[in-house]
């Protein structure tokens, strides 16, 4: 079974797949994979900038995702033996990130690896386009939303940025514009996805209406 998550950044959905991931079992009683899309982006990301390939470049960019070594071990992304999850949030590869996900036949190479990763698994997949381009059948199907000053003021509360939260509310902006506008795989909400607005809903009370949405599986008490 696959649960499709999708929503712009700050809206609580990389948690809340997490926490279906971790409770959830499916009618077939195995357990779920958790599987963020975005780390893939970023683990290509991050290779481009080892080997001194701009991520902004298509060609190069795609020469290098089309052989990087990505692989998905115990739950955690790799690339080739090296558990690559703590590097993923550098500043450097989120500076890069957005414009190496708008290469289109990048996209095509991610998409595929995520596919081949949740082929047979119970999994809760979660990104921009896992609701529409990636999984558009899916079980469940859900967009997260919430105001772009509500999604600045968690990360500012997050501590880890030393932007002031005006910076923050410009550069979740920024990205959303970038996000919502690519040629293919744009954040949108597609035809039959249910979507929440989470700007003043607790992280408790988001999966409580998602859990309570999903009755195709079983969660822990
Ligand atoms: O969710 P995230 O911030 O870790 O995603 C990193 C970047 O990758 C972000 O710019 C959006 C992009 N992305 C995408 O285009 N499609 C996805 N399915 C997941 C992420």
């Amino acid at each position: 079974m696959i649960i499709a998550i999708d929503g712009p950044a700050g809206t609580g959905k990389s948690t809340i797949a997490k926490m279906l991931a971790e409770n959830l079992t499916g009618k077939d009683g195995r357990p779920f994979t958790y599987i963020n899309s975005g780390n893939l982006y970023r683990a290509i990301t991050l290779g481009c900038l080892r080997q001194g390939i701009d991520p902004r470049d298509p060609k190069g960019a795609l020469d290098y995702a089309q052989k990087a070594p990505l692989v998905y071990k115990g739950g955690r992304l790799h690339l080739g033996d090296e558990m690559v999850e703590p590097l993923l949030h550098r500043d450097d590869v989120d500076r890069a990130v957005s414009p190496l996900s708008a290469i289109v036949p990048i996209r095509h190479v991610v998409n595929g690896h995520v596919r081949q990763i949740a082929r047979g698994l119970n999994a809760v997949v979660e990104g921009r386009d896992m609701t529409t381009v990636v999984f558009p059948r899916a079980e469940y199907r859900f967009y997260l939303d919430a105001s772009i000053r509500e999604r600045a003021k968690r990360r500012f509360n997050q501590g880890v940025s030393r932007l002031n939260l005006e910076a923050i509310e410009k550069s979740i902006a920024e990205r959303d514009a970038i996000d919502r506008n690519k040629e293919e795989g744009s954040l949108m909400v597609g035809p039959g996805v249910i979507c929440l607005d989470t700007s003043d809903l607790t992280l408790t009370e988001v999966y409580a209406k998602l859990i309570g949405m999903i009755t195709e599986a079983s969660s822990k008490p």
